[in-house]
């Protein structure tokens, strides 16, 4: 009889690798203890309606909000992950104001530098609704054997090597890409490996589901509410009205709509007029995910990844998903600009 074998995290960077002739072994050994902080944040998630860990830390984040526990965890989690890869030079966080540079002589010698979001969707944390973590890689512009600079951060988007997330949902997923194809390796707790699950992943031209906080509706921009209402219109040979989905976790409902088909909208407002999420370490590691699964990521007017960066936690308004549904919204933005 043939038996069904899993094929493991690990299992499969090892055999991509051997895809890059010029492969050492670093991006495996890096995405290896990504896998690792992913499982340790994942047990502390799962324990969270548990032990003392809900409630906010007591500091404030560089964003002016306020900081829960397990997004303090989960960045110290990943930095000693990452820090111990001996791969990775620095890093970028929403948790932490500048980069973080390791001064050891082997992560100076790292030639990643790592972005990330460590704990995403923090106000659905206390309600037991999904999460994640969002993380972008770059190889760093600065000589090996020196301290990582700032500028080593500020690449486009174009410039990732990798970039993926990891959901702490029904269960516990990452989806990564380093540029041929998207991957999903859901976590099997009784053997604690990411086991391949969803190979090749690709979204949908034309999605049915629109994700954005409605009750912002009237701080929009004319060209989306324009589009919201084109999604409610009555219209059967394209399927609308769509179903409207949003719980507030950019992993959680990015992860559904590209499974399902669908766009995520996070248009700037009157009060935010850069949007609300954050360019390095939510949108470009997304829109990298989005691009290589066939969807389409952008600002309204300009392709996500060709924005040159000016600051570590700069912000930009986001729309992503199946492409028809973002190319629909952007000639709507430019109608009404
Ligand atoms: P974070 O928890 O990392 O601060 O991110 C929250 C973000 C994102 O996950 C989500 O899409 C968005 O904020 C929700 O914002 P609203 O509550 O304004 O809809
Ligand atoms: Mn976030
Ligand atoms: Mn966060």
């Amino acid at each position: 009889m043939k038996g069904y074998r899993i094929k493991t995290l690990n299992e499969f960077v090892i055999e991509r690798q051997a895809e890059y002739p010029y492969a050492k072994g670093e991006l495996t050994r890096l995405l290896h203890h990504i896998g690792i902080a992913a499982k340790i944040v994942h047990k502390k998630v799962n324990k969270a309606g548990l032990v003392d860990i809900l409630g906010e830390a007591g500091a404030v984040n560089v964003q002016g909000e306020d900081q829960k526990k397990l997004d303090v965890f989960a960045d110290e989690q990943f930095i000693s992950a990452l820090r111990a890869s001996g791969e990775c030079c620095g890093i970028g966080s929403e948790e932490n104001q500048e980069i973080v540079t390791f001064d050891d002589d082997l992560s100076k010698e790292g030639k990643y530098i790592f972005l990330m979001d460590p704990l995403d969707g923090s106000s659905n944390i206390d309600v037991n609704v999904s999460i994640g973590t969002i993380f972008s890689i770059y190889r760093r512009i600065s000589p090996r054997g020196t301290k990582p600079v700032l500028d080593d951060f500020l690449q486009p988007g174009i410039k990732q090597i990798a970039a993926g997330y990891i959901i702490y949902g029904s269960s516990t997923m990452m989806v990564y890409t380093t540029g041929r194809g998207v991957n999903g390796f859901t976590l099997d707790t009784s053997i604690g490996e990411f086991c391949l699950s969803h190979q090749g992943i690709t979204t949908p031209e034309d999605g049915t589901i629109y994700s954005v906080n409605e009750g912002n509706y009237v701080h929009f921009p004319e060209g989306v509410k324009q589009y919201i209402k084109y999604c409610q219109e009555k219209d059967t040979s394209t399927k609308r009205p769509y179903s409207s989905r949003y719980i507030g976790s950019l992993v959680a409902d990015f992860h559904r709509n590209l499974l399902k088909g669908g766009i995520f909208i996070y248009p700037e407002t009157a009060k935010a007029p850069n949007g609300k999420l954050r360019l390095l370490y939510e949108c470009n590691p997304i829109a990298f995910i989005t691009e290589q699964a066939g969807g389409k990521a952008s600002s309204g007017n300009q392709r996500i990844l060709e924005i040159k960066p000016d600051s570590l936690h700069q912000r930009i308004p986001f729309y992503t998903g199946s492409l028809n549904m973002v190319e629909k919204v952007e000639s709507l933005l430019k109608n009404n600009n």
